[in-house]
């Protein structure tokens, strides 16, 4: 897919204020500094678009950005690692889970995951939340980068060894780094596929 227009729309503090639910919408969520922002901005084309930092916690709302004038990105706060205070934490994990569970116009959302660590309780346990809410997701790898391909791929086994014990089948995912490009022709090319077959929740009955 060619990405011909992206542009920041609005940050919002809740579901609530988010722009109207016009256009198919993908979520990008994970870990404070997983890399999620930066993968926002190899998917479109522009260093700029959302702000990147080596400071856990730089993202803090619910962030669109409409691109090619026909669909959405989010760009959601980190969980987990923020070194922000636990009342702040807890408001973000609310706000996201209250977003991910009202949004009638999110299609699937992108959990990311840093592939040089180890499985992590706390993503899994939101990866269970996801599947008890059945809200579609699809993992993406981030920082493939840092890894050479033999401990690349033994992370790799680790996660679907991890996977195998709560999902069968086993969620789908794919490998990307902001750095070397990798992935971004598969993840444009998933959107793609789904917004052909998009149809707005009111217009299904
Ligand atoms: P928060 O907004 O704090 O939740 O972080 P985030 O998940 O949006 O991460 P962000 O994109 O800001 O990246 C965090 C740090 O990781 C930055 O220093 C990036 O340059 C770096 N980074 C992100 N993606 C990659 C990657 O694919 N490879 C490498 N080597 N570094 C990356
Ligand atoms: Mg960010």
């Amino acid at each position: 897919m060619l990405i011909r227009q992206a542009e920041f729309i609005k940050s919002s503090p809740s579901y609530k204020d988010c722009p109207p639910s016009t256009f198919p919408e993908y979520a990008f969520i994970g870990r404070s500094n997983v890399g999620k922002s930066s993968l926002i901005n190899l998917l479109t084309n522009n260093r700029k678009l959302a702000k990147i930092s080596s400071t856990p916690g730089k993202t803090q709302l619910l962030n669109h950005f409409l691109i090619n004038d026909s669909w959405y990105l989010t760009d959601l706060p980190g969980f987990g690692f923020a070194k922000v205070p636990v009342h702040i934490k807890k408001k973000w994990e609310r706000m996201i889970r209250d977003y991910l569970e009202n949004r009638e116009n999110l299609v699937c959302t992108f959990m990311l995951i840093d592939i040089r660590h180890e499985p992590l309780n706390n993503d899994m346990l939101f990866l269970d939340w996801l599947g008890v809410k059945q809200l579609p997701f699809y993992i993406l790898f981030t920082k493939s980068d840092k890894l050479g391909k033999n401990k690349l791929l033994s992370n790799l086994a680790a996660y679907e060894k991890a996977f195998s014990e709560k999902w069968d089948p086993l969620p789908p995912y794919l490998v990307t780094s902001s750095h070397t490009r990798a992935g971004r022709e598969e993840v444009l090319g998933l959107i793609e596929q789904w917004n052909a077959s998009y149809r707005p929740l009111n217009l299904e009955s």
